[in-house]
């Protein structure tokens, strides 16, 4: 078990606070579960068996009947995670999930009651918590604020109450237009005049980073629902003002995240060129400076 010295730490549930150098990793079922785990704790070496459980790899998607936290729960099932997918409708889910998926499970949670009840939802069994949600269109010109910004921060606020310290948000590209000096690009001004959206996940995603929380903060381009056509482009952030990607590869860079510790405490932006090369998760991941 000498190898499990470096590695196996990394699977001990963390508090929200402690330095990033003490992170979680996770690993699909194929991989090991049994692993024994050896802590260092004041130059000693202490050894004790840590099991690594399926439950210990449940994933909460928020958002999960949406297009993309659709293709997010489908592609964490496929990759052996369990999935507790918080929805509104629990019917819809059904639908949405047609078949009985032993590893999937429906929980009601609307991101805008509140931290409490979606501590309830979330609950100690959930590793990490990947958020898809958007505002729906109505005439309500709140609804993105109540969403897209205070609906994320309940969810973080969650996370915080049952100790979970890993969390992925799916944001946008141009969320920081106004800074990047893009105030009188069509697609900026497209998606803050109905309710400020761009600006309301700018919020949130200040509310995460100052959290404490390991985040990955996803901003793609303009999503699309067909298959993808090239290969993901990932960049800094403030850096892509255009562009589109397919909502699978969306999906796959949420759920590579959690795969890849190189994704953490990071802000990643992404569109999909024909022309890019093909890269590894770990290269892309890398290529990312944390700020
Ligand atoms: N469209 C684009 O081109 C584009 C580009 C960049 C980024 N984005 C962002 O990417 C994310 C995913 O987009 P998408 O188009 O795939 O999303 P979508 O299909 O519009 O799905 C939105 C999801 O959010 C859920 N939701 C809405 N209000 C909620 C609430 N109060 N509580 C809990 N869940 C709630 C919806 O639940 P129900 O199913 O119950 O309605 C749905 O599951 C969004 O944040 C979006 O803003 C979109």
């Amino acid at each position: 078990m000498a190898m499990a010295t470096a590695t196996s730490t990394h699977f001990l549930r963390t508090s929200p606070f402690q330095s990033s150098l003490s992170t979680t990793l996770f690993f699909p079922k194929s991989h090991s579960l049994h692993l024994k785990a050896t802590s260092m704790e004041r130059s000693e070496i202490t050894e004790e068996e840590q099991v690594v459980t399926p439950e210990k790899k449940k994933i909460f998607v928020a958002g999960a009947t949406g297009s993309t936290g659709k293709r997010v729960v489908e592609q964490l099932l496929a990759k052996g995670f369990s999935v507790k997918a918080g929805v509104r409708d629990i019917d819809k889910a059904k639908t949405t999930f047609p078949g009985n998926n032993p590893n999937l499970q429906f929980v009601k949670a609307d991101v805008t009651e509140g931290s409490t009840k979606l501590a309830d939802a979330i609950s100690d069994d959930s590793e990490a918590v990947i958020c898809a949600t958007g505002f729906r269109p109505s005439w309500d010109l709140f609804a993105p604020w109540k969403v897209d910004n205070f609906g994320t921060v309940n969810l973080v606020d969650a996370c915080r109450k049952c100790g979970v310290n890993r969390f992925i948000l799916i944001s946008s590209i141009l969320v920081n237009g106004a800074a990047m000096g893009q105030l009188l690009n069509p697609a900026y001004i497209f998606l803050n005049v109905f309710g400020l959206t761009l600006v309301a996940k700018l919020q949130a995603e200040h509310y995460i980073r100052k959290s404490g929380i390991n985040y990955t903060i996803i901003r793609p381009g303009g999503l699309r629902n067909d298959p993808p056509k090239g290969n993901i482009v990932m960049e800094p952030e403030d850096t892509l003002y255009e562009g589109s990607i397919s909502r699978d590869q969306v999906a796959e860079v949420a759920v590579e995240a959690l795969l890849h510790p190189e994704s953490y405490y990071k802000v990643v932006e992404i569109v999909a060129r024909t022309e890019a090369p093909k890269r590894s998760f770990e290269e892309l991941f890398s290529s990312i400076k944390q700020r």
